[in-house]
């Protein structure tokens, strides 16, 4: 008789389920107080003959162990779902925190100005929306240089007519203009920047792309302190016996104009594919600032010179860490930018 209340009792408490806490509650009232359904099997425990009393003691203990486990599994349950649905903390901070990384193109600038601030060098920076005139009129660009034409520049066009005063800078030459223009020699800066040209995007050409402008004005400046102060720059970023060489070259706004090559830092200079089996690689242009151009931003050309070199950030960067396809620079491919945790 008790014993089939017992199986009774157990299949009941086994099937139980419940809403929420009060629900669960009135469960555990109903089966495990002391006035509950397992407290009232002690009545007729009384009346169980002395033989059987110990088997049924034990089946009454299980009842009351199974009723525990039962009650405090559905508080799990209703707790577990109360999270998940009502109490979530949206402004929780998910972690692992994942750090970013700084752009290649950050890196390789910041050393860069690093570098020229230990020589004395100082930063400026000017507009990448630019007038014709610090693009190119003050640089000494003829009124028909080729610079000038529609496949290099972009113009930036109004509704029906195009503006051909207003342009995307070509070269961060154009800070150089604005830098002279405000300022009296001496000037010592650097001016890093974004620059933009008409071409087709390819892996080794893009519309836009990143240039450090140096200029040094003062008086009895000379190329061989420009010579110099290249020579120290390709030796603190390439390592101590990188050499330099300067190819005679042409620029509107300076005279003489040079290009410099390094000896490749991939191939350690015997030759290679970066390098195209020379053994060099053009960093940059540079030369004798143009006494016009001097004089055309408000400087003294029979008191004052100076020069000037514009650097490829790409193109060092490439050098550095060996980027096969400019693309990559501007994807913000999070696989690619990961690389870059190291070196930030
Ligand atoms: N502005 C030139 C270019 O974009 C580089 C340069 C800068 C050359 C300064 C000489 C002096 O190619």
């Amino acid at each position: 008789m008790i014993l089939k209340k017992i199986e009774q009792l157990l299949q009941e408490i086994n099937a139980l389920t419940a809403d929420n806490a009060g629900q669960i509650e009135e469960l555990r009232i109903k089966y495990l107080s002391k006035k509950g359904a397992i407290n009232a099997l002690m009545a007729d425990f009384r009346d169980v003959p002395a033989e059987q009393k110990k088997e049924v003691g034990m089946k009454i203990n299980e009842l009351k162990t199974a009723a525990f486990a039962k009650v405090n599994a559905l508080k799990e349950q209703f707790e577990a779902g109360n999270n998940e649905s009502n109490h979530l903390d949206l402004t929780r901070t998910p972690y692992p925190v994942r750090l970013g990384t700084r752009h290649p193109l950050t890196i390789v600038k910041n050393e860069i100005i690093n570098i020229f601030g230990r020589m004395g060098f100082s930063l400026a920076e000017g507009p990448e929306v630019e007038d014709d005139l610090h693009v190119f009129t003050k640089l000494n660009f003829a009124a028909d240089h080729p610079a000038r034409d529609m496949q290099d520049t972009f113009f930036v066009e109004t509704n029906e007519n195009v503006v051909r005063n207003i342009i995307l800078r070509t070269h961060t030459s154009s800070v150089q203009a604005r830098v002279m223009e405000k300022t009296q020699p001496p000037i010592r800066v650097i001016c890093p920047g974004r620059v933009y040209r008409n071409e087709a995007i390819s892996a080794r050409a893009h519309c836009f792309f990143h240039q450090i402008e140096g200029l040094y004005i003062d008086k009895n400046v000379s190329f061989t302190d420009l010579k110099q102060v290249l020579l120290t720059f390709a030796r603190e970023m390439f390592g101590a016996d990188t050499k330099i060489r300067l190819r005679p070259s042409y620029f509107p706004f300076t005279e003489p104009s040079a290009e410099m090559d390094i000896s490749c830092n991939i191939c350690g200079g015997k030759g290679c594919a970066f390098c195209k089996h020379t053994g060099w690689v053009e960093i940059l242009g540079c030369g004798m600032v143009d006494p016009n151009v001097l004089e055309s931003c408000g400087i003294d050309s029979s008191v004052y010179t100076g020069y000037a070199f514009g650097l490829g950030v790409e193109r060092i960067t490439n050098l550095k860490y060996q980027v096969s396809d400019l693309r990559m620079f501007s994807e913000n491919d999070v696989r690619f930018l990961d690389e870059f945790k190291s070196a930030n």
